[in-house]
């Protein structure tokens, strides 16, 4: 086994850096060394609710170390992105084609841990650890069902592969594989974020004409004026059900409330939010995946409207992170950008106290001996 040092949780508030020992990869399992860990609002989540011991991140770029039998295609020194929506490929959703919400190796559908490589592939103090989201990227190194990597052949910075699989896919997929945004049309894009800015990027590449950026923060709207947006709305917290909001996105779209709007902040009051902003017969998403309860006025659907609650941006990993790739080598999509900090391991409460105090798009950990440049 090899030492890898990694951000363990308990899953009630607390982390530390320690040394886990992990490998060898089993049969259809691949080790691989990390080296760049992009930070999502959800580890931030984790950290605080799961009440479990786990190897934080799941968000990460590294280099193929082993694989274990029975696996073709994947070499070792390959250069790879993870990716957490891992597909068994022969259950009824995989065969539908929504690979992203797998019946069988998908963490967040309730599916246990079949998606996760074997449990003693990592241990901490001689008994085993789960991974969070069966890839714990907050580690030197990690062993993943060979379905979690997606080879990639690119001169991309590894700091920037890291961010594709979650915040870049969840934000550029909800826009194009999930509302399949019109050429020509008006996007309301609410908290421009990790995955606000992704979203602004992939209603962008779809052709909107009018993309609206809204947040509480001015520099996150300046921001996603790089990004793409048209126009920016600072929201007001009292703004209940965002009716100053959707007065203001009336006037920018011509008097007509806009044909989509997202939203990509996870608070449960603005889980009505994009319906208010979207016009009859729009679209609106519910990019960032809400789950508590929440209470509003049926009118808001009036009349016609479509509300979908994509997963993870409806991910295909192996056509989806190609295509991201390709975007970013052709300088259609901005990631280098996304990247505002750089943290080493040691780093990571600073890292995690600039995501929840919104100090940057995407903070990326660094394993030891590479920097953001690295490729
Ligand atoms: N369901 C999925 O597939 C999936 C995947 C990735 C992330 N997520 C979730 O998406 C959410 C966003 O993630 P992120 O990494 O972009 O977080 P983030 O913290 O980087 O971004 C949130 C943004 O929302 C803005 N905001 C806060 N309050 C607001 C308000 N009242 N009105 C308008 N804007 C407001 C913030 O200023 C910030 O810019 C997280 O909660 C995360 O857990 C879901
Ligand atoms: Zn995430
Ligand atoms: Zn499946």
């Amino acid at each position: 086994m090899i030492a890898s040092k990694s951000v363990i949780s308990d899953g009630k508030g607390n982390i530390s850096v320690e040394t886990v020992q992990v490998g060898p990869p089993g049969a259809g399992e691949v080790l691989v060394k990390i080296v760049a860990a992009g930070l999502c609002h959800t580890d931030w989540d984790s950290i605080q609710n799961w009440n479990k011991a786990f190897i934080v991140g799941h968000e990460g770029a590294g280099i193929v170390e082993a694989v274990g039998e029975g696996v073709t295609g994947i070499n070792k020194g390959d250069k790879v992105i993870l990716n957490w929506a891992i597909p068994c490929g022969e259950c009824f959703q995989c065969r539908e084609g929504n690979l992203h919400i797998c019946e069988v190796n998908s963490p967040v559908c309730g599916c246990g841990l079949d998606g996760h490589a074997h449990i003693e592939s990592s241990k901490r103090a001689d008994k085993p650890i789960e991974r969070s989201f069966h890839l714990g990227t907050l580690s030197e190194y990690t062993v993943v069902k060979k379905e979690a990597v997606v080879v990639i052949n690119s001169d991309i910075p590894y700091s920037s592969a890291s961010i594709v699989g979650c915040g870049v896919m969840t934000g550029w997929g909800s826009a194009v594989n999930a509302a399949k945004v019109d050429a020509g049309s008006s996007a309301c894009i609410i908290g421009c974020g990790g995955v606000g800015l992704n979203c602004i990027q992939g209603a962008k590449h779809s052709g909107a004409a009018i993309i609206i950026a809204i947040d509480i923060n001015d520099e996150r709207l300046e921001q996603a004026k790089q990004f793409g947006a048209t126009h920016g709305i600072i929201a007001e917290k009292d703004d209940v059900d965002f009716a100053n909001v959707a007065e203001k996105v009336r006037e920018i779209c011509g008097g007509r409330s806009a044909d989509y709007a997202f939203e990509c902040t996870a608070i449960p009051a603005l889980g009505s939010a994009p319906l208010a902003l979207v016009r009859s017969a729009g679209t609106a998403v519910q990019v960032s995946g809400i789950e508590q309860r929440i209470d509003f006025n049926c009118e808001l659907f009036e009349w016609d409207k479509i509300y979908i609650n994509p997963l993870y941006g409806m991910c295909n990993p192996e056509r989806d992170f190609t295509k991201l790739l390709r975007l970013y080598d052709t300088g259609a999509l901005k990631l280098d950008e996304l990247v505002t900090k750089t943290y080493s391991l040691e780093d990571i409460a600073t890292g995690l106290d600039d995501l929840i105090n919104g100090r940057v798009a995407k903070g990326v950990v660094m394993m030891p001996g590479y920097d953001k440049a690295s490729n």
